[in-house]
């Protein structure tokens, strides 16, 4: 019996298949203990946006490792490589003059950006303004706000009493989020929580016009929006962040992934200055937030390193280039019969859907989805909706990018048959 409780995991059901180890990456692929080969085609859980095995990235963990490891930045206390990363990730950020507050991870930013919004509105005098509103399908995160604002109604069940004051509002339309904003009134609520393009829920693009609509409709009512780009942000929808391309202007943008790649756990939360500009006031006070590796100077040496390679690469026009190539590619294997749809189009991101009425007709279909692509050497995961997860690291070749398509194409057949 293994002692690792893996999340997301079956255990019972892990203990009696075994797991799969996997053992070495490099570029796109990635290798088990058994030395089969498959594509990854998730970049690990959205994160390998500059593939794997890059050595620059370990030889600038061990850079700062051997002179400064981490040291804490409670208080007054910082180090190089944290002031570099911020003022970086500020200027990169479609927000002018931001603040960027340094997480472990994408919940934690998630969980950093609920305090920030309701911490905002009690020190601008509105204690009232706390109500968050999230969208259906969204994902943002484990962590107590995160898991209160999940759309993927499985996800927050049976943990009891979560976060107070939270609403939902259709993933989209508009005229919908409005329509909670001003049953709830708008002057109790906080912030409007929203993913550009839903990613775990199972990767929908935002209809035509919506994002622009919700973001007119967060500014007429006050209320702050927080752009959740912890899988968009640093590169997979063709610019530095979503937000960028969308024009959101957001109050907020939490991130994570991409910011390392993966290769050490890093979140950010970024800040705009009317939501920063109250805590930077004198009589304020101290923001009793933060967390033991905020600022951690070697995630902070390796997000150096990762946006550097991520520049000199040009890896955001390779993403656009991937936008078009990967939707080409997955747009056939709409008409397969187990298929119902392909949602692709935006970003470095797309969702095979597998057909919910075979999916309900063969219980045993579900389980069988990872395992027939891992077969033929496709490595995916399987979204909240029995869809199949495509978003591979941004280093995909175009040879790469047929193997994904071939790869999935046999798999398909394979469950058909
Ligand atoms: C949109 C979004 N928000 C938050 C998170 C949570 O990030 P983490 O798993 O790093 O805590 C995720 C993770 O996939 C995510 O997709």
């Amino acid at each position: 019996m293994t002692s690792f409780w893996h999340p997301f995991a079956d255990m019972a059901a892990l203990e009696a298949a075994g797991p799969l180890t996997i053992v070495r990456g490099e570029g796109s692929h990635i290798w088990d203990t058994e030395g089969n080969r498959y594509l990854d085609a998730t970049a690990g859980l959205w994160f390998v946006n500059v593939g794997h095995g890059r050595r620059e990235l370990a030889d600038a963990a061990a850079a700062q490792m051997s002179r400064l490891a981490a040291y804490h930045t409670f208080g007054d206390i910082t180090n190089e490589p944290t002031e570099a990363v911020t003022a970086r990730v500020a200027a990169l950020a479609p927000i002018e003059e931001p603040k960027v507050f340094l997480t472990s991870g994408g919940s934690d930013s998630i969980d950093t950006a609920t305090k920030i919004v309701r911490r905002y509105w009690s020190v601008r005098g509105e204690p009232q303004r706390t109500v968050l509103i999230r969208r259906e399908r969204a994902y943002h995160g484990m962590h107590t706000g995160g898991t209160s604002l999940a759309g993927i109604p499985a996800n927050a069940e049976g943990y009891g009493g979560l976060l107070a004051d939270v609403a939902e509002a259709a993933w989209d339309d508009a005229d919908a989020l409005q329509e909670t904003i001003q049953r709830i009134g708008s002057g109790r609520v906080a912030a409007f929580f929203c993913e550009p393009v839903i990613g775990a829920g199972g990767v929908y693009p935002p209809p035509p016009g919506y994002l622009d609509k919700a973001r007119t409709v967060c500014r007429d009512a006050g209320v702050l929006f927080v752009a959740d780009e912890v899988i968009p942000g640093f590169g997979r929808c063709g610019d530095w962040f979503a937000s960028g391309r969308f024009g959101l202007e957001p109050d907020l943008i939490t991130c994570a992934k991409g910011i390392t790649s993966g290769y050490i756990p890093l979140g950010a939360v970024i800040v705009a200055p009317t939501v920063w500009e109250p805590f930077w006031t004198p009589g304020t006070g101290m923001f009793r937030h933060g967390y033991t590796y905020s600022g951690h100077a070697t995630a902070s040496a390796v997000a150096m390193a990762n946006l550097d390679i991520i520049e000199r690469e040009r890896l955001l026009e390779r993403a656009v280039q991937l936008e078009a190539s990967l939707a080409a590619a997955l747009a056939p294997l709409a008409d397969h019969p187990v298929v119902s749809e392909v949602r692709s189009g935006t970003g470095v991101l797309a969702a095979v859907q597998i057909d919910p009425e075979r999916l309900a007709a063969d219980p045993s279909l579900m389980r069988r989805l990872v395992p027939t692509g891992r077969r033929h050497g496709i490595m995916s995961r399987v979204l909240a909706t029995g869809a199949l997860q495509i978003s591979p690291p941004l280093v995909l070749t175009d040879t790469e990018v047929d193997e994904l398509a071939s790869g999935l194409r046999a798999a398909l057949d394979d469950l058909e048959a």
